[in-house]
């Protein structure tokens, strides 16, 4: 995905945006039936972080890139806060005079599983609300109460509250005391922009020391929008990149698209059976990523083999279609045959990137 910063100049604070970097902490999976456990190490703290993903039950219940990556800047703030990015946006709120030894006061919006919170109520040993629509609160306590212990142990805490966007009503009554409003992700949807920016500008009152820290996987030009709404009411600073040279750094695994799970091989019928997740409802990739592992697996599978390959249940807005298009042998072989589009699944399946 590409991660170039193509927007305006930006140069203030007070709306600290940072793109994703690559995350070399080191983190496990374990599979348990319809639950993942993502064991993550935080390193600055001696400590490892339990989180349970369902990834069948929707994108808020699984662990997206950008969140990892806000967590591995917490931990190197942690362990040396003279180097880190994240410093002087956290010496904004830490100089406003108030007892610099009581916690900091966090929410977190739209946290999935709460894995950025979790974090900097340990890193931080801070007080935190994770936050996101009601049907994800359950799944936001399981991970909370799993880290309650080592989040305590280092002075923080974990709250856990329902708050949709756009809704006043869900944020006033947390926001007392409230230092640092944190995200991961969660410029994605276009419809959703606008709720998103209400609740900040709630948040984000005028005269307010509060800074909004997120993390962002820039996949698409539209979020821009987002952005330059963002402006018109806040400063807005870009305070970590990824590297710009790089602009496809991120396999179709570690975007959380394929995994060795989505695969079903039957033996017995020679069949195949691939569920890949796009990373967003219209993702306009969706056809390309299949005819790629269609082009692949056809090089290195037996002849017989039979391939479905679909996305994930309500995963993509043109579900139907694509599905349609992925396992239609003519369509297929006529795509290929498109010397454009050959070109791009080659350069695709010739890299590492897929
Ligand atoms: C791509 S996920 C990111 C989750 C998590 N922050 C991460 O990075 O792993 C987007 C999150 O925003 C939440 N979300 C979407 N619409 C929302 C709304 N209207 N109000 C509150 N949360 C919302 C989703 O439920 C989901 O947890």
């Amino acid at each position: 995905m590409a991660l170039r910063e193509e927007d305006d100049d930006v140069n203030l604070t007070k709306m600290g945006l940072l793109q994703i970097g690559e995350n070399e902490e080191a983190s496990e999976i374990i599979s348990s039936g319809e639950s993942e456990f993502q064991m993550y190490r935080i390193n600055s703290i001696e400590s490892t972080v339990v989180i349970r993903q369902l990834p069948s039950q929707g994108i808020a219940f699984k662990l997206w890139l950008p969140a990892t990556t806000l967590v591995t800047l917490l931990d190197n703030y942690r362990r040396d806060p003279n180097t880190s990015p994240l410093t002087r946006t956290f010496s904004s709120f830490q100089s406003d005079g108030s007892d610099s030894s009581s916690p900091i006061n966090i929410v977190e919006l739209g946290s999935g599983t709460g894995i950025v919170g979790i974090a900097a109520a340990a890193t931080l040993g801070a007080n935190v609300t994770v936050t996101d629509l009601p049907n994800v609160i359950e799944n936001l306590k399981f991970n909370a109460d799993a880290n309650a212990e080592v989040v305590a142990k280092l002075g923080g805490k974990v709250h856990v509250a329902s708050l949709r966007w756009g809704e006043i009503n869900d944020v006033e009554v947390l926001v007392q005391n409230v230092d640092l409003i944190l995200a991961s992700d969660v410029v994605y949807h276009e419809h959703l922009y606008e709720p998103l920016l209400k609740t900040l500008r709630f948040l984000l009152l005028e005269g307010s020391k509060r800074v909004f820290l997120m993390s962002h996987l820039k996949r698409w030009k539209k979020e821009s929008i987002f952005f330059k709404k963002a402006r018109r009411f806040f400063d807005v600073d870009v305070i970590h990149c990824d590297d710009p040279q790089e602009e496809h750094p991120y396999t179709l695994e570690q975007l959380s698209v394929l995994s060795e799970e989505s695969v079903t091989v039957d033996d017995k019928l020679d069949r195949i059976l691939i569920m890949f997740t796009p990373t967003i409802q219209h993702c306009s990739m969706a056809n390309i990523i299949g005819l790629c592992l269609r082009a692949k697996l056809k090089e290195c599978l037996p002849l017989h083999y039979k391939v479905d390959i679909r996305v994930s249940p309500g995963s993509h807005a043109d579900e139907v279609s694509v599905n349609k298009q992925l396992n239609d042998k003519e369509r297929v072989a006529a795509a290929l045959e498109n010397p454009n589009l050959r070109q791009l699944v080659d350069e695709c399946i010739y890299s590492d990137e897929i």
